[in-house]
């Protein structure tokens, strides 16, 4: 299989129309905690993928899975990562696709699940229509409190990665989520907490 990509936590393989995502040893980690990681982060990744497909969003279809391989092998998604456009295509565009993003996470936290890694670089343009990918981390919760969790995380990462859209992006991302004054506030409380520690 030819080697796609070596990310943070995983090789990603291409094969036909698919992606295999092999999660890798981490040496650092003690060897029982870094196998019960690895198969924890295969088996949601699998699982959450397919609540979400099934709620109809746009995340590539799960083929199969191997907790004990730590694989997954997962539908390829063609285009672009959304990290290496969102900046630089025309502003018309940039609107929608943060719109898009906006909607998606209403969608994902209606049927309680969180992503927990929310980037541009999880997330995939094709066909112009976004795609989330990176499902390691997800959650299913019903607390307040992990969803406006969820997108200070993204918050962060976008004005990090994105300075000179920030604002524009963020504000129409909160446009498609429909956040009303109590989503947007304990956003802002949890941010302010996490400055003031100091993260
Ligand atoms: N279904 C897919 N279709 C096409 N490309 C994909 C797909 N899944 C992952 N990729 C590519 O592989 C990269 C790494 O995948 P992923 O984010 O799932 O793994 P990761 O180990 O968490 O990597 P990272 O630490 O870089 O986020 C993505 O940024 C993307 O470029
Ligand atoms: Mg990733």
């Amino acid at each position: 299989m030819e080697l796609f990509s070596k990310g943070a936590e995983a090789n990603l393989y291409k094969t036909d129309g698919a992606i295999v995502k092999e999660r890798v040893e981490k040496e650092y980690r003690i060897p029982e905690l870094d196998e019960t990681l690895r198969r924890q982060r295969t088996r949601r990744e699998a699982r959450y993928l397919k609540l979400a497909k099934d709620a109809g969003l746009d995340v590539p279809k799960v083929k199969s899975f191997d907790d004990k391989a730590y694989m997954l092998e997962i539908e390829r998604i063609d285009g672009v990562l959304l990290k290496d456009v969102f900046e630089d295509e025309p502003e018309e565009e940039a609107g929608r696709h943060a719109l898009d993003i906006g909607r998606f996470l209403k969608k994902l936290h209606a049927i309680s699940l969180v992503h927990n890694d929310l980037t541009t670089s999880n997330m995939i343009l094709s066909d112009g229509k976004v795609f989330m990918i990176d499902f390691g981390l997800a959650q299913h919760t019903r607390r307040t409190e992990d969803r406006a969790m969820d997108l200070v995380v993204f918050k962060k990462s976008l004005r990090a990665t994105h300075p000179k859209r920030f604002e524009f992006i963020w504000g129409r991302v909160l446009e498609g989520y429909g956040a009303d004054a109590e989503t947007k506030s304990r956003v802002e409380k949890i941010e302010g907490r996490v400055r003031y520690a100091g993260a």
